[in-house]
């Protein structure tokens, strides 16, 4: 039995007091949520904010990206071990928000799931496709890609210690959220491209659904079989909102 997982992912919003009572609500609001994980994925600079409130609650914290490098001359980047430092177990690698707007690349996202995984984090890794390549009938194409870019360089037994998000790109932040049996479709098309490597693996792997995932949509897409929890943004911010998609998921 695969235990969901809900993921709020912060992008770039919040200050030191929005996110004071957000994290205060969640930890409150969490305790009695017993048959799933969760975690929120912060804004570097409020690492410590997190950490110093989420310690010992059982919510976890990530990171919404990180640098492939262990360390070096890359002004403005985060190294891996950084974070750690912060006590994240999480980090998000390859957001389709990355992939667009700071061109990473398929071989990028899978060197930084790589380093991710060597220093003990869970890399989140997110695969989807655009409106016109799924209007071009070209949806699985494009995820296999992504997927295969990790998945054939280091193999299902490293796929095993991540996590995948399937986040279809025309469904991000439009409050248009994929119908859950589209949703279903995509991921059993993910589980059983790992299955082709390993049956076990395939079977294990949490692969979360994100783009627009609602109080409204929440419980029909967490109901698939193969939607293992959701990658949630705009509902991620307001607490009411995400704590109703944590008891979707519990
Ligand atoms: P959304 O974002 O829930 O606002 O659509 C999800 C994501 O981009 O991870």
């Amino acid at each position: 039995m695969r235990r969901k997982l809900v993921v709020g992912n912060w992008k770039m919003h919040g200050d030191l007091k929005a996110n004071k009572a957000l994290l205060d609500a969640l930890v409150a609001g969490l305790r009695s949520y017993r048959n799933a994980d969760y975690a929120v994925c912060v804004p570097a600079p409020y690492l410590f904010q997190a950490q110093a409130i989420l310690q010992g609650t059982g919510i976890a914290w990530g990171a919404q990206n990180m640098n492939q490098f262990e360390a070096g001359a890359f002004t403005g980047s985060i190294a891996p071990h950084m974070l750690m430092d912060f006590g994240c177990s999480y980090v998000i690698i390859g957001h389709s928000e990355r992939r667009e707007f700071c061109h990473e690349s398929d071989h990028v996202v899978a060197a930084k799931f790589h380093t991710a995984i060597k220093v003990g984090m869970k890399p989140i890794l997110c695969l989807g496709e655009t409106r016109e390549a799924s209007e071009a009938g070209q949806a699985e194409e494009v995820v296999a890609r992504q997927l295969d870019a990790v998945l054939s360089r280091f193999g299902a037994q490293e796929l095993r210690r991540g996590v995948l998000a399937y986040e279809p790109i025309w469904a991000i932040g439009t409050g248009r959220g994929a119908a859950p049996e589209r949703a279903q479709a995509m991921h059993e098309f993910i589980r059983k491209r790992v299955a082709r490597l390993d049956e076990t693996v395939a079977e294990e792997l949490l692969i979360l659904h994100g783009g627009s995932v609602r109080v409204t949509n929440a419980a029909q897409l967490l109901s698939m079989p193969d939607v293992d929890g959701a990658l949630v943004g705009h509902s991620s911010l307001v607490a009411r909102e995400f704590l109703a998609i944590c008891q979707a998921a519990n």
